[in-house]
């Protein structure tokens, strides 16, 4: 429920509560405050707003009814005193008595009202009027009767109206006391209610906002309203998780940088040990031949392209990391496009003496790629097949096929193969399967991440078979 809804209902709650309770004592306080002769009893007693009242008028109808009836039967008895005393006293109600009439002088009067009747206030009551407040008495109501002696006379019905302001002074102020429990308790109990919808999840806002502030992202706010509180609060969470999201990505890009700055360092170091130390040779006369000296700058031309080489990879990876290298499809005839790439590799091929062989479909395979970075990608793997291979000779093969809608591009080698457990580590960057070996063949294990980087901007995907001591295929799988 929305707060303005809650309020609203307490507000109105607290209002009609507080009316009704209200009515009640004013009910009350007129009956008795106020000018007695000005106010007809029953208005004031009859509505039942008391339980003591309902039992009077209950009574007094079962007094009337037996008076009525004994009006028929036997008027005789309203002579007889003893019969009156026992008719007043089976009424259970306090203060109420009963006087007789005959032949106009007061014949029978209940002790409690004794005291302050007379014949006059008595007069003035007609059969058919009912409940009449005469000073300190109220008349509930008159039978005529006549006696077999044809005696006339009245019964009245009496209400001692001063002991019944002393009980109402005593009662009121156990009824102020009620209303007050009553209005306090419902205050009580809604302020409860409300404050529990409220100000609880108000407090576990500021609970769960003082833990962000201590850096605490894991905090899970407690709060299912679905109030304003309960939209603030899923507001809340949604930014407590993006917030989470992006400390993490920026937690996971501060630990590459670190990691990317600690492999480039220890990868450039090597070789620029070495071609300090070539320099030093060639400085310090160790060349002293034209033929030694050809030797030192080949290696530190060897080992400079080397080094290019690495920044390029590194370079060429973070941008792709960083999303920061554009992509230009174009559609090419895939098995055109391989011929020339392997063809423009070539000349290190046959540098290794590579057996290579093609197996591509008659029918050309189109495809939208980045011809440059596939061609990237092409490199990076026959790369590998030729820093990888074994004593035997190395053999290469390209093959490309149709599966379903997918083209499926598998370079596939006889070299060494890589350890099952290495393969689910490959195409993450700087992994090389096996470190202690990998130091003489130079790598930085970016080969394969670039690869799999180019396959994912494309939708492809990269994959791996391979079995050690046997040889390792790799797939570019393409969506067509
Ligand atoms: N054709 C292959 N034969 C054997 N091992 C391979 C082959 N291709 C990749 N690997 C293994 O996977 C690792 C990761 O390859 P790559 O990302 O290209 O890094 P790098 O070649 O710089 O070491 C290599 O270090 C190597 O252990
Ligand atoms: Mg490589």
């Amino acid at each position: 429920m929305y707060i303005k809804r809650k309020l609203k209902l307490t507000y109105v709650t607290i209002l009609i509560t507080s009316f009704l309770l209200i009515i009640l004592l004013s009910n009350l306080f007129m009956a008795f405050i106020e000018d007695n002769s000005k106010y007809s009893a029953s208005a004031k007693f009859g509505k039942g707003n008391f339980a003591f009242f309902i039992g009077l008028v209950t009574e007094n109808n079962k007094i009337l009814q037996k008076v009525s009836s004994e009006v028929l039967k036997n008027p005789d008895n309203f002579l007889d005193h003893k019969y009156l005393l026992q008719l007043e006293k089976s009424s259970n109600i306090k203060y109420t008595g009963i006087v007789t009439i005959v032949n106009n002088k007061i014949d029978y009067s209940s002790n409690i009202i004794k005291g302050y009747i007379n014949e006059d206030m008595l007069y003035s009551f007609n059969s058919n009027d009912t409940d009449q407040v005469r000073n300190k008495i109220i008349i509930l109501w008159k039978q005529d009767f006549v006696t077999s002696t044809k005696d006339k006379g009245s019964i009245y019905y009496i209400i001692d109206l001063e002991n019944y302001k002393k009980l109402f002074k005593e009662n009121v102020i156990i009824v102020a006391v009620l209303i007050l429990i009553i209005l306090t308790a419902t205050n009580g109990i809604i302020t409860y209610f409300v404050s529990k919808s409220i100000v609880k999840p108000i407090k576990e806002l500021d609970k769960g906002a003082g833990e962000i502030l201590k850096g605490n992202l894991d905090y899970k706010l407690d709060i299912d309203s679905s109030d304003e509180i309960g939209e603030v609060a899923d507001t809340f969470e949604e930014m407590r998780l993006r917030l989470k999201e992006s400390l993490e990505i920026q937690k996971h890009y501060e630990e590459n940088r670190k990691e990317l700055i600690a492999s480039i360092s220890h990868d450039l170091k090597t070789p620029i040990t070495s071609i300090k130390g070539y320099i030093e040779g060639i400085k310090d006369g160790v060349a002293d031949t034209p033929d030694k000296m050809e030797k030192y700058v080949n290696t530190i031309l060897t080992k400079a392209n080397y080094m290019d080489s690495l920044i390029n990879d590194l370079f060429l990876y973070s941008k792709l990391d960083l999303n920061k290298e554009p992509f230009k499809f174009q559609k090419v005839d895939m098995n055109v496009y391989i011929r020339d790439c392997v063809e423009e590799i070539n000349f290190d091929l046959d540098q290794n003496k590579v057996n290579l062989k093609f197996n591509v479909p008659d029918t050309p395979t189109l495809l939208n790629i980045d011809v440059q970075k596939v061609k990237r990608a092409i490199m990076n793997i026959v790369e590998n097949s030729i820093k990888y291979k074994t004593d035997e000779r190395l053999i290469i093969e390209i093959i490309l096929r149709r599966y379903s809608s997918n083209v499926i591009l598998e370079i596939k080698d006889n070299g060494r193969g890589i350890p099952k457990e290495a393969l689910p580590y490959i195409f993450e960057r700087f992994y090389r399967a096996d470190t202690s070996r990998e130091t003489t063949i130079g790598g930085s294990g970016l080969g394969l991440a670039i690869a799999k980087k180019i396959m994912d901007e494309h939708n492809g995907e990269i994959s791996v078979d391979s079995e050690a001591n046997v040889g390792t295929s790799i797939f570019l799988s393409f969506k067509e």
